[in-house]
């Protein structure tokens, strides 16, 4: 079977960009300064408070790397697809090329800047990298239980089974793991950044704040294929809207937002954890659901909102 390029899908656009654009070479940034600042700027506790963010995202792009591949391999047993599956491979080529130099350009900080390649809870007494336990399990172990079942029902499910599997999958990667987390990271960086670059007078961390603007760059076409595929498969069968994103989202709200109430790893920060994520959620979430069609969904509208939707639920029960 040829791909028919007269036939070019987002995919196919997304990955013609990738080729242009995501080319960039972790290894050619400059970490000097920023080894200097990390030594000089940050006191002991702002350090501890956002080594958590550092690690989450360090293992986080491992995950997403080692994750990737059982995509592949349920986009290629699809039949009759509601998309072009080699269009959607080719994307998903440069989308695990781009994830291997993210974690890349984290192993290469964490040794040349943080000084570290650990990533363990217990090594720094006074933080707990991952003070919401049910994050860690979301971006790592989750991803790899998903990669698992894919991998079984790309061997022995039906073309049914194979569809709602990649949408959880899809949901949870795409829609989740790199349109939630990923980006609620960014924006705590950035705070961060800009709290110590006030306290010092100059832009501190160049060659992070360089490699994370690379990054969101790919970050954002890996999102765009994951919200289209969804889209694709809900307009081929809308039921997989309310039977597998629904309660994936509700999932992820329930166990990884609103809980920044115990969370003091930013008190030594000036910006508020909590509107944070707020702000991040319902920017995302709604682009999401507004991309796939609100009308498709039950609870969830255009007009989403994490702290209405937490009142409805908790008067639901
Ligand atoms: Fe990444
Ligand atoms: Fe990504």
């Amino acid at each position: 079977m040829a791909t028919d390029f007269a036939k070019k899908e987002k995919p196919y656009e997304l990955f013609d960009k990738a080729k242009r654009r995501g080319t960039w070479d972790p290894s050619e940034l400059d970490l000097s300064e920023d080894a200097v600042h990390w030594e000089e700027g940050f006191s002991q506790a702002q350090k501890d408070q956002i080594m958590g963010t550092f690690v989450g995202f360090y293992e986080g792009e491992e995950s997403v790397t080692r994750t990737l591949v059982p995509y592949f391999t349920i986009v290629d047993k699809l039949e009759d697809a509601p998309f072009d599956t080699v269009q959607e491979e080719m994307f998903l080529s440069t989308h695990l090329m781009e994830e291997a130099k993210h974690t890349d350009f984290f192993a290469r900080y964490f040794e040349e800047v943080l000084g570290t390649q650990e990533t363990e809870i217990d090594d720094y007494e006074e933080s707990d990298y991952w003070q919401n336990p049910d994050l860690k399990e979301f971006l790592v172990d989750d991803l790899e239980a998903i990669g698992e079942r894919m991998r079984r029902t790309a061997r022995t499910g039906d073309q049914h089974e194979l569809r709602y599997i990649l949408a959880e999958g899809v949901m949870h990667y795409m829609g989740i793991v790199e349109s939630q987390l990923a980006k609620a990271g960014y924006e705590i960086f950035e705070n961060v950044f800009s709290d110590i670059s006030d306290d010092l007078g100059t832009e501190i961390m160049p060659g992070f704040q360089e490699g994370i603007k690379l990054i969101r760059m790919d970050e954002g076409r890996h999102i765009t294929n994951g919200r289209w595929v969804m889209k694709r498969l809900a307009e081929e069968d809308p039921d997989i809207v309310t039977e597998v994103y629904e309660p994936k989202v509700e999932e992820y709200l329930e166990r990884l937002t609103g809980q920044q109430a115990a969370d003091d790893r930013y008190e030594d920060y000036s910006f508020d954890m909590a509107t944070l994520q707020r702000n991040v959620s319902n920017a995302n979430l709604r682009q999401t659901i507004e991309y796939i069609g609100p009308e498709k969904f039950d609870n969830f509208g255009a007009d989403f909102d994490i702290g209405a939707y937490g009142d409805a639920a908790a008067a639901g029960d």
